[in-house]
């Protein structure tokens, strides 16, 4: 039997596009992201003013807001065409810097940040393997003692509440039908998007999703080299369950002490 594996990046490259921004930049929603940021800020314990990498950053729902609030944001992002739309949010402001770079090499010195974000299922696209490097990345750049947040569906979740088909209304009118199919040995989720505006029109994309367990997730960290991965249930610290999503706090070990 063939085991479905995640999407390639060809594929991960034309969802995350003009199709995802007319998907998901309407929806009216930008006030939860803004509470999102500041509250993932404060979980990842960084100071007032800290550097702050938000990777991936979209359209810079998160990016933005946290670079109002006073933090020395740099959002990272592949899509040329979600970084320009982040670009037109932050209206010409000095914060956030809008950086495009793939999140597996990233394009900063070890050491540059106190804490870094990773928002909304952001990962999973590649693989176990690929998000490992992702991790390690991360943790790279990371100061040491730095914590990364990330917050995301996870698989006892998505078993959960799996529905075969479902719809949403989006921003302006617009339909987003969902069918999905889950591979249980492989732990891949697929799913067929189609968006219809309000003339009818129709667009389609299908991608295919490695969705981590919790215990999958923390022994990624630990393999990445983070210490102290801590499970929750939202980015206000309730306790992690199978029917919350996962938020991980990982922190980056401090400086080993040379003798
Ligand atoms: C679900 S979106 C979330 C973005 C943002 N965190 C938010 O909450 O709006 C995932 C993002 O990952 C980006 N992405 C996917 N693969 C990537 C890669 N290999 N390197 C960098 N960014 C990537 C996509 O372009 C997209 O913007």
């Amino acid at each position: 039997m063939q085991e479905r594996a995640a999407s390639s990046i060809e594929t991960w490259d034309a969802f995350f596009s003009d199709f995802y921004l007319r998907a998901y930049a309407d929806d009216e929603r930008q006030s939860e992201a803004d509470a999102q940021a500041l509250a993932a800020a404060r979980l990842a314990g960084c100071p007032a003013g800290g550097d702050v990498l938000d990777v991936p950053c979209g359209f810079g729902r998160h990016s933005v807001p946290l670079a109002g609030a006073g933090y020395h944001v740099v959002g990272v992002d592949r899509s040329e065409e979600l970084l320009a739309e982040a670009g037109r949010r932050a209206g010409g402001a000095r914060w956030p810097k809008l950086v495009r770079a793939d999140y597996r090499e990233l394009p900063f010195a070890d050491e540059s940040f106190d804490a870094a974000l990773n928002l909304f299922t952001s990962l999973g696209y590649l693989g176990d393997e690929e998000d490992t490097r992702v991790l390690g990345e991360i943790c790279r750049v990371l100061r040491p003692g730095g914590r990364l947040v990330i917050e995301t569906m996870h698989r006892d979740l998505l078993v959960s509440q799996f529905r075969e088909q479902d719809w949403r209304l989006m921003g302006k009118g617009r339909l987003l039908l969902e069918r999905r199919t889950f591979d249980a040995a492989a732990g891949v989720a697929q799913t067929t998007q189609t968006l219809i505006d309000n003339t009818g029109a129709r667009d389609s994309r299908s991608v295919s999703l490695r969705t981590y367990t919790a215990t999958e997730l923390v022994a990624m960290l630990t393999r990445a080299g983070f210490e102290e991965a801590r499970c929750h249930g939202d980015l206000d610290g309730k306790p992690f369950a199978t029917d919350t999503r996962l938020i991980l706090v990982a922190r980056r070990p401090d400086a080993a002490y040379a003798a």
